[in-house]
């Protein structure tokens, strides 16, 4: 069975990017593959440095999976810091990147240019190293992940090669999988920019937790362009493009097929808003029901982290083992 693994940060409320890029494509992976997902809490401390914040996150992102359809009983979802064997490879994972390398990820350059005066850790920095241990502990045949995602799914595969190459044959070289509509949903403010929890302005991103009117506030405020119209094309109409995206995704359809549908961006605009608020409803419900009991949220969580350690130990182990390492007795 084909083994999949996926993460998500907890910081800031989980947008429609997150939900159609990824969350969707692992609900609907997990009856076909062997499928972990962890709320990577130890990748926001990267950015995080102030106390209590990122425990109440994972815990409400928990919430969000379970809400989103990811079942306890079929998946294993888990917290990073629960599972001790993430931060431990990720030394080995650190070794075997190259400085070069890791100089070269867009994601460091962008978050570190946006941080402008701020301080910029050295974890923003060795990110990949983190997050390629999180994929080869679980010995991922697959990444279901939104486009964002690809070059550090590609720097995971370099490093399980690299260390195979040096070491012999111990992890699985992963492949990244990204949906067919879905994978780069853009903000409705600034439609050539990917939606993103760490955008200035919350106008142009759709939370899964937002009010039915603050969706459809949010769609028929969107920002397109003055030809008026109604065709697929990324690079000269990235706002109506998006629009159409969403709705193919959100619908089934392609967005080619989407644009037929429509002569006039209005119409096309109340329709994606629509669509998204009933896909999301029943979601936010769930959500509800879920936080109002909390104990039984950690219980799922701590029985994910003991399905986790189970196979994230073995590949530890075989990892020490390949290299060498002197057992302690
Ligand atoms: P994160 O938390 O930023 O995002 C979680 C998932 O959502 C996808 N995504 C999007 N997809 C489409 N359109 C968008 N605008 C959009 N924004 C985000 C992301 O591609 C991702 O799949 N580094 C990762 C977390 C991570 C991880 C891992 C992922 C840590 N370890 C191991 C996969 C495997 C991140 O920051 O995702």
């Amino acid at each position: 069975m084909t083994r999949v693994l996926s993460c998500i940060q907890p910081t800031g409320g989980v947008h429609l990017g997150n939900y159609l890029g990824a969350l969707r494509n692992w609900v609907i992976g997990q009856h076909e593959c062997d499928a972990f997902h962890g709320i990577v809490d130890l990748h926001a401390l990267t950015v995080t440095d102030r106390p209590g914040l990122v425990g109440p996150s994972t815990l409400e992102l928990a919430a969000t999976l379970f809400a989103g359809g990811l079942d306890p009983e079929v998946a294993t979802v888990f917290v990073q810091s629960h599972v001790p064997e993430h931060s431990q490879l990720s030394w080995i994972t650190e070794c075997t990147v190259s400085y070069g390398e890791l100089s070269r990820m867009t994601q460091f350059k962008d978050k570190a240019a946006k941080r402008e005066a701020d301080f910029v850790s050295a974890g923003l920095f060795t990110y990949p190293a983190l997050q390629a241990a999180d994929i080869l502990l679980y010995d991922a045949d697959e990444v279901p992940v939104g486009e964002d995602q690809r070059q550090h799914v590609e720097i995971t595969r370099d490093i399980a090669m690299r260390f195979n190459s040096r070491f012999g044959e111990t992890f699985v070289v992963p492949k990244v999988v990204t949906p067919k509509a879905g994978a780069k949903v853009t903000d409705l403010q600034e439609p050539t920019a990917k939606m993103s929890k760490s955008s200035n302005s919350d106008a142009g991103i759709v939370y899964l937790l937002d009010e039915p009117a603050a969706i459809m506030k949010k769609f028929k405020r969107a920002v397109t362009d003055s030809d008026g119209e109604v065709r697929f094309d990324r690079a000269t109409k990235p706002g109506v493009s998006n629009l159409l995206e969403i709705l193919a995704a959100c619908t089934g359809r392609s967005p080619a097929e989407v644009a037929g549908s429509y002569s006039q961006y209005g119409p096309l605009k109340n329709d994606a808003g629509q669509a998204v608020v009933e896909l999301l409803t029943p979601i936010q419900h769930r959500y509800r029901e879920l936080m109002g009991d909390r104990a039984e949220l950690s219980r799922l969580l701590r029985r994910g982290a003991d399905k986790a350690r189970e196979v994230a130990s073995r590949t530890l182990q075989r990892t020490y083992d390949n290299i060498g390492l002197l057992p302690p007795n």
